[in-house]
C-alpha cells in the first residue's frame, strides 16, 4: 500500500515485513500481526508519509547482503557495460556516440570514436578480451589530423579528458605501447593550442592546419584541467615538453592575484595576461575539474608538486567557508556558485546546486583519506601563512575560522554532508534518479545568507557541545511527490525546485560514493550505488543501449535519444568498482583524471623529480 508512494526501489522491504511473521506460531503471530497492523495503519495515517520508516529498513536490510549477492550485483553491472557497448559497437562505431532509442550515431567530438577511445579502460578493467582487441583496431586506425565536425576543430578540453585520458589509462593497465604512441599522436595535434602568453590554451584547434580558436577569455575548467595527462605522458615518454605545458598552466594559476576571492580561481581567465576576470565563483560546470586537478596532481605526482597543495587548500577553505550552505526544511548541506561581483564582503549565492557539483564530496574525501590534513606541517605546509590578512584581507576570515578544526575531520563532514544531498536528489525522485540542477528555497528572506552558511550551522552546534550528529550528516528521509502533489504544486517537505529535471546518465553522485566507500567503509555508500543502478536499469534502457532521461520526476521517465560516452566511462566504472569484492586500484596507488581513467602514482627517483623541475619551496 505504501509502495505507490515510493520510488519502486524502496518496495520490497515492504513485502518482506508481512512475510516475517510466518515462521511464529499461529496464535502469537497472528496477535503480532494485528498489532503490527494496527501501528502500520496509525502510522500511514498520523505520520506523513515522507517520514515512515521503511526506507532506512531498506537500506540496512541491504547493508547485510552477503559477498556473493555483491558480486552478482557487479556482474549484472558488468552485462550492462556489454549491453551498452555491443549496441555501440552494432549501431554507431567507429562514429563517436551511440544515439540508444533511435539506433543512430552521432559525432559530436571529432568523430574519432570517442566511445571507444572513453571505453578502453573500462573495458581492460571488465576483462572483456574481445572487445579489447577490437578497440585496439579503431584506435589504431584513427586518424587524428582529421577533425570531424565543428568546422574541423577539436574542442580541446574534451579532447585531452575523453580521449588522452582513455589512451594513457588503456596504456597503464595494458601496457599496450600502441597506445601511448597513439596518445602522442593526439598531443602532437593538439599542440598548437598552447600559442598563449600565459601557456593556458584556447577552445580548439584545427588538427589538419594547426589553426586555434576561441576568445582570449578562457573558461576555468576548460584551460586547467590538462596537469595529469600531460605529467604522465611526460613522465611515460620521457618527453619533458609534455610536463612543461601542464606545469606553465599551474605557474600562471599559482601567481594569480586571488585577494578579492579568497584564494579560490574564478570562472574567467584572460589568456594573453593570465590573470583571473572577475569574481564568479562556482564548483559546477565551467570550474569542477579545475580544482579536482589541484588534488590529483599532488598525488600523482607522488606528492611531490607542493604548490598544486597549497591552490588546493586554499580553494577548499574557501569553498567550505563561503560556498557551502544548509537548506531550512531538512537541513541539506549544498554548495552553489557566487554570482556577484561585489566579494568585498560574501558574495551573493545563486543557491543553485548542480548534479555536476556532486564530485566535490568525492574530492574532499580523497583529499582527508591521501593528506595530512591535520598536521600539514608534515607536509611542509603551515596553513596560517596559507591565508595571510595581508594578502586576502576580508577573505582571510575563512582561514582564521578553520584553523580551529581539525581540518581531516571538517573535510570529511563536508563530503559526507554533501555527499547526502547528492543522494536524497535521486531519492526524492519517482524515477530514482537524480536531476541536473536544483534550486534551494530559502525562507531566511531577512536574513543575510550569512546566517545560514554550513560553516556557520557547525560552528553554532560546537559551541553547544557537538550534541547530536553533525549538521548535514545525518541520513535524511526522501520526500517523494506523487503526480498529483507534483502537478498541483501542493508537494510539503522538499527544499529545492527543480530547474533541469533531466538525468544525463551523469557520474558525479556515484563517484563520490565510490570515494565514500572506500574511505569511510560505511556500506550505505554501495548500498544506494546499487539503489542506483537499478533505477538506470529500469529507467534508462533500451533494446540498444541506455537513454538520458528528459525528466526524474516521473516513473517510466521520458526518454533522450542520447548515451554520453563518459556512461560508459564513468557511471559504470564506478558503479562496478563499488559493488565487486575487488580493488584493482587502491587510492592510494592509482588517480583518476576526471573522466575516471585512472594513472598509477609516480615511483620517480629524485634526480628524476629534479629533471621536471617539480617546484618543492
Ligand atoms: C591523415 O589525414 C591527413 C590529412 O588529410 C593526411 O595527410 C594523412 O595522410 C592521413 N594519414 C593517414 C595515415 O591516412
Ligand atoms: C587581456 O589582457 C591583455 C594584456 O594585459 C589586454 O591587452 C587585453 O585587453 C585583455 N583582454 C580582455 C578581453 O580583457
Ligand atoms: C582529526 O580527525 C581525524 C578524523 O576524525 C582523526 O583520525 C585524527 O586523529 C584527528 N587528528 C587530530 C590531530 O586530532
Amino acid at each position: 500500500m505504501l509502495g505507490t508512494e515510493l520510488p519502486n526501489m524502496f518496495t520490497r522491504k515492504c513485502s518482506r515485513i508481512w512475510h516475517s511473521s510466518r515462521h511464529r506460531p499461529l496464535l502469537r503471530s497472528s496477535f503480532y500481526g494485528l498489532v503490527l497492523l494496527i501501528a502500520l495503519y496509525t502510522l500511514y495515517h498520523l505520520v506523513p508519509r515522507s517520514t515512515t520508516d521503511f526506507f532506512s529498513d531498506f537500506l540496512n536490510a541491504e547493508a547485510d547482503a552477503s559477498p556473493e549477492i555483491w558480486n552478482e550485483r557487479a556482474e549484472q553491472v558488468k552485462q550492462a557495460f556489454v549491453h551498452a557497448y555491443h549496441g555501440y559497437e552494432r549501431y554507431a562505431s567507429p562514429n563517436d556516440e551511440l544515439k540508444p532509442i533511435s539506433r543512430g550515431k552521432i559525432n559530436n567530438f571529432n568523430g574519432w570514436g570517442v566511445t571507444v577511445f572513453d571505453s578502453l579502460d573500462t573495458i581492460y578493467l571488465l576483462g572483456l578480451n574481445d572487445e579489447f582487441e577490437r578497440a585496439l583496431t579503431v584506435v589504431k586506425q584513427t586518424n587524428f589530423s582529421i577533425s570531424v565536425g565543428n568546422d574541423g576543430f577539436a574542442p580541446y578540453f574534451e579532447t585531452v579528458i575523453r580521449y588522452l585520458g582513455g589512451l594513457l589509462s588503456a596504456y597503464a593497465l595494458s601496457k599496450d605501447h600502441m597506445l601511448l604512441e597513439r596518445a602522442e599522436d593526439l598531443a602532437v595535434v593538439l599542440d598548437p593550442i598552447f600559442d598563449t602568453p600565459s601557456g593556458m590554451p584556447f577552445y580548439s584547434v584545427n588538427p589538419t592546419t594547426g589553426e586555434h580558436r576561441g576568445p582570449e577569455i578562457g573558461i576555468l575548467a576548460e584551460i586547467s584541467s590538462l596537469q595529469m595527462e600531460y605529467t604522465y605522458l611526460a613522465k611515460v615518454t620521457g618527453r619533458k615538453q609534455y610536463f612543461q605545458r601542464a606545469d606553465a598552466v599551474s605557474k600562471t594559476l599559482a601567481r594569480a592575484k586571488l585577494r578579492d576571492t579568497g584564494g579560490m580561481f574564478p570562472i574567467q581567465w584572460n589568456l594573453t595576461s593570465g590573470e583571473p576576470i572577475g569574481y564568479r565563483l562556482s564548483v559546477g560546470a565551467q570550474a569542477d575539474s579545475a580544482h579536482e586537478y589541484l588534488l590529483k596532481q599532488y598525488l600523482l605526482t607522488a606528492k611531490t608538486d607542493k604548490t598544486s597543495l597549497e591552490m588546493y587548500l586554499r580553494a577548499t577553505t574557501h569553498i567550505i567557508t563561503n560556498l557551502m550552505y544548509i537548506s531550512p526544511t531538512r537541513h541539506l548541506a549544498y554548495v552553489t556558485d557566487s554570482a556577484t561581483s561585489t566579494f568585498w564582503e560574501l558574495g551573493e549565492p545563486t543557491h543553485i546546486f548542480e548534479h555536476l557539483s556532486c564530485f566535490l564530496p568525492g574530492m574532499l574525501a580523497l583529499g582527508a583519506h591521501t593528506l595530512p590534513l591535520d598536521n600539514l606541517d608534515e607536509a611542509g605546509i603551515n596553513f596560517r601563512n596559507l591565508g595571510d590578512q595581508a594578502t586576502f584581507g576580508y577573505a582571510a576570515k575563512g582561514f582564521k575560522t578553520l584553523r580551529n578544526y581539525n581540518l581531516t575531520e571538517i573535510h570529511l563532514w563536508a563530503a559526507e554532508s554533501l555527499a547526502q544531498t547528492c543522494w536524497l536528489t535521486y531519492a526524492d525522485q519517482p524515477s530514482g534518479l537524480g536531476p541536473d540542477e536544483i534550486m534551494m528555497k530559502t525562507i531566511h528572506h531577512d536574513s543575510p545568507p550569512e546566517n545560514y552558511l554550513w560553516i556557520k550551522a557547525i560552528e553554532k552546534w560546537r559551541k553547544s557541545g557537538a550534541r547530536g550528529p553533525v549538521p548535514g550528516v545525518a541520513d535524511r528521509r526522501p520526500v517523494v511527490y506523487s503526480e498529483r502533489e507534483r502537478l498541483s504544486g501542493k508537494g510539503v517537505g522538499r527544499d529545492y525546485v527543480l530547474r533541469k529535471p533531466g538525468y544525463l546518465l551523469r557520474p558525479e553522485t556515484l563517484e563520490s560514493f565510490y570515494i565514500l566507500w572506500r574511505v569511510t567503509g560505511d556500506s550505505k555508500w554501495r548500498t544506494r550505488a546499487w539503489a542506483i543502478f537499478e533505477a538506470i536499469e529500469r529507467e534508462t534502457k533500451t533494446p540498444s543501449g541506455y537513454a538520458s532521461l528528459r525528466s526524474v520526476e516521473m516513473s517510466p521517465a521520458p526518454k533522450e535519444d542520447s548515451m554520453p560516452s563518459y556512461f560508459l566511462a564513468e557511471t559504470l566504472k564506478y558503479l562496478y568498482l563499488m559493488l565487486s569484492g575487488k580493488d584493482p586500484l587502491p587510492l592510494n596507488e592509482w588517480v583518476f583524471n576526471t573522466e575516471a581513467h585512472p594513472f598509477p602514482v609516480f615511483e620517480w627517483s629524485e634526480e628524476e623529480k629534479k629533471a621536471f623541475e617539480m617546484s618543492n619551496t
